[in-house]
Order: C-alpha cells, then structure tokens, then sequence
C-alpha cells in the first residue's frame, strides 16, 4: 500500500528537505511523485541541464526509505520554450492565444512542443532510469486538464491528417458528416478545420470526431513518453494520472496503454453526495483496468483553493474517502503535495503538511491514516460485480451536442444511475459496451444514443445468453457518425428490447422554468415512477408492457417494456426516471436477475464495498450507526454489532 504525495522540493531551500523526510517518516510516507513541474529548472535555457539538485532530492529519499515516482515535468514548459517557439501556444475556438503565466501551455500536437519534451524526457530517462529510488514513472500530470481542445494551425494541420487516416477519402469523410447539409463540401482534408467559433451549430459527426482526434492527441503525448522511457531500458510501471469521468480523454483507450491506471480526485466536500461521485470514479478506474489494483494519485487533505468557495474537509472526511479508494481497489492512497506553498496559485491549497506545520489536525489525521493504511490486512484484486453499468465517452462527447430534442449532462444522468446502485448497496463494475459481460446478470446502459454495430451486436448476444440489459429514452438514435440509421430509431437493438421508436418528446428541463411538460409518471412494476427530460413514443412489437404513461404528453402510451429474447430479457424505459425512480428500477431490474445488495438493511449513508474476500463500511453520515452483522459473518468481527460514528469505517473478512 503506497502512501505519500507530490513533493515538489525545488520550492525550498536544501535544509528544509532534511526537515521534510522527517516528517515524511513520521507520517508513514513510503512514495512521493517528483518533478511534476521541474522543467524550467532543470533546462533554464534549451542547451542547460541542471540535474545535481534532483540527483540529490532522490539521494535523500532513497536514503530514507521513501519510493520515488518520477514525473518527466512535461506539463509545464519554461518561459524560454514560447519565447523561442511561440508556435507552441494552444488557442480557444476564438482564435484566442493561452498565453504562458499559468501552466499546460502547449498545444498538443505542436511539433516544437512534442520535439522539446521528448528531448527533457530521453534525458531523464537516460539519467534515472535505474535509480533505485524510481519505482514509477509519472508522464506529463492531468493531461487535457486546463487545455483539452485546442484550435490552433498545429491542432487543424493534424486534425486533417487524422481524419485522412480514419476516412481515406474526402469523399467518405463527406458521406460521413453528411456535409451537403448546409453546403459544407469539402474538396480537401486541408480544407477541414477545427470547430472554431461559428455563426450557428457546427456538423455534429465533425465535433464528434474533432473530440475523438484531441483524446487521441493527448494520448500520442503519453505514448511518445512512455516509449522513450522504455527505450532508455526503465522497467518500472508507467502511468499518467487521470481525473475520472473526465469528458475530454477517452480513458478506456488511455488505460489499455498504461502499465498502472491512477486518478485524481477533488469532491466537493460541501457536496452531500460526493462521496457517491468518488465511490463512481473509483469504480471506473477499477474497470478501467480490472486485474489490476489502481492508485489515487491526487487528492486534498482539506481544502482547495480553486472553487469559488472553499470547504475545509471536516475531522474524518479526509481517511473516510481515502478508504473509500482503498475499498474499491486502490494499492495507494497519495496527495497534492506534501508541503504546502508559500507563494504561488495554490498557496492556499492545502497539503500533507500544512503552512502551520506539524502540530495542526491535518498532520495528525495524515499521521493517524498512516498507521491505519500500514495496519490493513493483504487485500486482494478489486472483485467482479454481478451488475454493470456502461460508461461511454463516444456517448458522452455525441450526447454534448447542442442540437438535440433536450439538452443532456451525459456524466449527471450516467452518475444518477450509478448512485442509485450505490444508495442500495448493490455492487457494479463500469464497463464500455464493448467489454466483456460475460459473468454479469445485469447491466444498465444509459443514455446509449451512438451505438455501433459491434456494441449492439455484443450487448444483443450478452442478453441472448440469459443477461438482463437495462436502457432507456434515447437508445441506439444514431450510428458511430452520429448518423440516423435508414429506416427509423433503434435499428440495432430493436430486435433484443422487442419494440419500435416512433418520435422524441421533450418535457421541460428539471430545475427550469416554462410551459410545457416538467414530468411524465409512469406506472410499473417497480410502483409509479417520474420521468424527466425525454419520453420516447414506442410501440410494443414482441415486448410486453410492463408500465403506462399516466400523464405528461403521451398518456396510455408503454412507456416500461420486458422483451425475452434468448434466455435473457430487454427492458426499455422510455423516459429518464427522477432520482427516485432510478433506485426502484434499479431495485427491481436487480432482482428480476437475481442480484441484491451487498449487506441489507443498511442505512443510505453507510456505505459498503466488497474487495475480494473483505467488505469494507463507511459512515458517510453526521450521526453515529449500529451495523448489524450476520451471524456466520460475525464469526471473523467476534461481534454481531458494530458502531460507527460519523466517518468511521471498517472491514470484515468474508470469502
Ligand atoms: C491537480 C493538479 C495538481 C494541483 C491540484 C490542485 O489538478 O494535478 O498539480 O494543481 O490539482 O487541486
């Protein structure tokens, strides 16, 4: 189990590093990531390199005991480096220049750019590919955080050449976008540029592959590191560090290139139910990866400094959601940063070791989380749920546009449902609809507007082969170029849910006002249930009716279908249900498959997670619990009750 955080040293002066591993040691730190943002004093100048103080920063901690991961400082270029190139500089949809002043301002695909960083990175590598200290390799840090789309010559010059490798002919790129719609014809790859800043709706098949080409231009960043450091002869794990649902970076294709998945997170702590957005970011980055254990890379003891209003996290809250990772399959529990700044943009952001210093709360929970991470028993590989939940970012980027029948928060709706499992303490993976179901009993794809031919054929032969596959309104509209396919809606999948789609209906957005709709209730078995956003107008083919709508624009219409097709069942929901109405479906969906919570009869704000042969509880909740344990469980605790106050949390052992 890895403990520890950025260190970044170059910040202070040598004799407060001696200071630092002291307390590093005190705390229980065995790994800190180094380098994140070096570059301009390691290569003060394109021709220098100053490498003596890092020698010695990584002396000092392998003196210590303390594990390096070492970042290759590519996020943030000198000064020297836009002076010299300022081609390198990203730019808005605008036209707009990122000027340098912050950091991240390079343009992705700028060559000057990929040139100078592959030149720092072989030279570190060459360096310290060996060091006993380096157990892990850090490329770039949050890539696409601060500049994920970039407009600029640079970013059309190689958007052109991606969309020449993925279409071969103008013609096929101009079948695909169907550009003869509003007289957008090209004659030329050259022709096609980034979707800058336009009088009205850009092509949507463009905006969607301009969003596939920057995920893969960051990612081409990753590689080209990656595979400099390898060549140098490094044999440690390489990573990057993610941030979650993150809507730029399609991660599924990220992480089949990384040797260790790890993920940034920063909740909210004011938001009540962020624990649960953290609970789903876990889970995805287990999925990511699933025979693999994932590290938190970055988190916040306390507060941060970048929202509008900054919470302190309160007594608890800091160990309670860096168990939460652990419980869902972390091996490491690490911060932004050890020490924290004096001066700078995150001054205020806090640290392991706060401006205070040492005798302050923070220390003594990080301290106090030390110990407890030491005294953890061997965990094993994050286990394989019985329920999935289909994350997609080809859905989330097609499901941005703004030319839809209702505006939609991809990542909101897919979380909604993701806490509805989570509230009922059910387990579910995160997994892409091209992944592997087989071993699952029920998987929920919401919001699965683009769907390919493989993704329904595959999701199809999962329900064939007696799964039970849950979506609902807006399924399978279009095809992987955001295309209609001929001859109406659902045209992959109309066959497993046993229903045909005539039209989309609106109702009025939730939280806004106007005429219309705000909500169409629908019975089902699940009991009366409220649907937002869209109601979809089918038509029973082969599916039984299982609910009605009672109100909203479509009274009388089906509105909850079950289709037997194979030895599995198709279940549409033809609208998107309220909070509510998800944890019912989602309840009742479960059982017709067989899958129940992990632990019942456990309150709403204890949560519990299964690793392998150990369920974890955490008390997210302000008041204190009695959990009851099964008698055959309790055999491991040596008690059947157990209390827990406000973030507290702990585990039992049960095979
Ligand atoms: C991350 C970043 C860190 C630090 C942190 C502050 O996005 O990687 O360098 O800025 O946020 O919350």
């Amino acid at each position: 189990m890895h403990y520890g955080g950025d260190y970044n040293p170059e910040q202070w002066s040598e004799d407060v590093w001696a200071e630092d591993v002291r307390l590093m040691r005190t705390a229980g730190v065995t790994l800190v990531t180094v380098n994140v943002f070096s570059w301009s004093v390691i290569q003060p100048r394109e021709s220098i390199f100053e490498w003596e103080w890092l020698d010695r920063v990584l002396e000092l901690l392998h003196e210590n005991e303390i594990s390096v991961d070492l970042a290759t400082g590519t996020a943030s270029p000198p000064p020297w480096v836009s002076e010299r190139y300022p081609g390198v500089l990203p730019q808005d949809d605008g036209g707009a220049t990122l000027w340098p002043g912050s950091r991240q301002h390079y343009a992705p695909t700028s060559p000057d750019y990929r040139r100078l960083a592959a030149t720092l990175v072989t030279e570190l590598a060459a360096r310290y590919h060996d060091h006993p200290a380096v157990v892990m390799w850090h490329v770039n840090n949050e890539l696409g955080c601060h500049t994920p789309w970039d407009y600029s010559d640079n970013a059309s010059a190689a958007f052109g050449r991606w969309l020449e490798a993925r279409y071969q002919s103008i013609e096929a790129l101009n079948k695909a976008w169907n550009t003869v719609f509003w007289s957008q014809r090209y004659a030329d790859f050259s022709q096609v540029l980034p979707p800058r800043k336009a009088p009205s709706f850009h092509n949507p098949g463009a905006v969607l592959d301009f969003k596939r080409f920057s995920s893969d231009a960051l990612l081409e960043l990753f590689i080209m590191e990656r595979d400099i450091i390898r060549a140098a002869g490094a044999t440690q794990p390489i990573t990057t560090n993610l941030m979650g649902p993150f809507p730029p970076g399609d991660y599924w294709k990220w992480a089949a290139e990384m040797d260790v998945v790890s993920n940034d997170a920063y909740p909210d702590p004011n938001d009540p139910e962020a624990f649960r957005s953290l609970a789903f970011a876990s889970d995805l980055m287990r999925g990511l990866k699933p025979d693999k254990p994932w590290l938190l890379m970055e988190q916040s003891t306390n507060a941060v400094q970048w929202r509008p209003s900054n919470a302190r996290k309160q007594p608890g809250v800091m160990a309670a959601w860096s168990i939460q990772s652990v419980s869902r399959g972390a091996d490491g529990v690490l911060f932004f940063q050890w020490r924290q700044s004096r001066a700078g943009a995150e001054k205020f952001h806090s640290a392991m070791l706060p401006h205070a210093g040492p005798e302050t709360r923070v220390f003594r929970e990080i301290t106090a989380l030390g110990d407890d991470l030491r005294s953890l028993p061997k965990l094993g590989i994050g286990s394989r749920a019985r329920a999935a939940l289909v994350f997609d970012w080809d859905n989330l980027w097609a499901i941005g546009d703004e030319a839809l029948p209702a505006q939609l928060d991809y990542n909101e709706i897919v979380q909604r449902w993701y806490n509805a499992f989570h509230r009922q303490h059910i387990g579910v993976d995160i997994v892409n609809p091209r992944s592997d179901l087989s071993g699952y009993d029920v998987v929920v794809a919401p919001l699965l507007y683009l769907v390919s031919d493989q993704s329904a054929a595959h999701l199809s032969a999962f329900v064939e082969g007696g799964g039970h596959l849950l979506v609902s309104a807006f399924t399978d509209v279009v095809d992987e170029t955001d295309a209609f396919r001929p001859g109406g809606y659902l045209r992959t999948l109309g066959g497993t849910f046993g229903v045909r789609v005539e039209e989309y209906d609106a109702l009025v957005l939730p939280g806004t006002d106007g005429p219309g709709f705000r909500s169409a209730t629908l019975d089902s078995p699940a009991g009366p249930l409220v649907g937002t956003f869209l109601v979809d107008e089918i038509h029973a083919v082969t599916a039984d009716v299982l609910g009605r709508f009672t109100d909203g624009p479509i009274p009388g219409a089906p509105a909850f279908t079950a289709n037997r097709f194979g030895s599995g069942v198709g279940y549409y929901l033809a609208t998107i249900p309220d909070d509510a109405g998800m944890t019912s479906v989602v309840r009742w969906v479960a059982e017709q498959a067989g899958v129940g919570a992990e632990f019942s009869g456990l309150p709403e704000l204890v949560e519990a997670s299964r690793r392998d042969q150990h369920v974890f509880f955490i008390n997210h909740g302000a008041t204190d619990v009695w959990l009851d344990i099964p008698t055959s469980d309790a055999v491991n605790v040596g008690v059947e009750r157990v209390y827990l106050g406000p973030q507290e949390w702990t585990w039992l052992h049960r095979p």
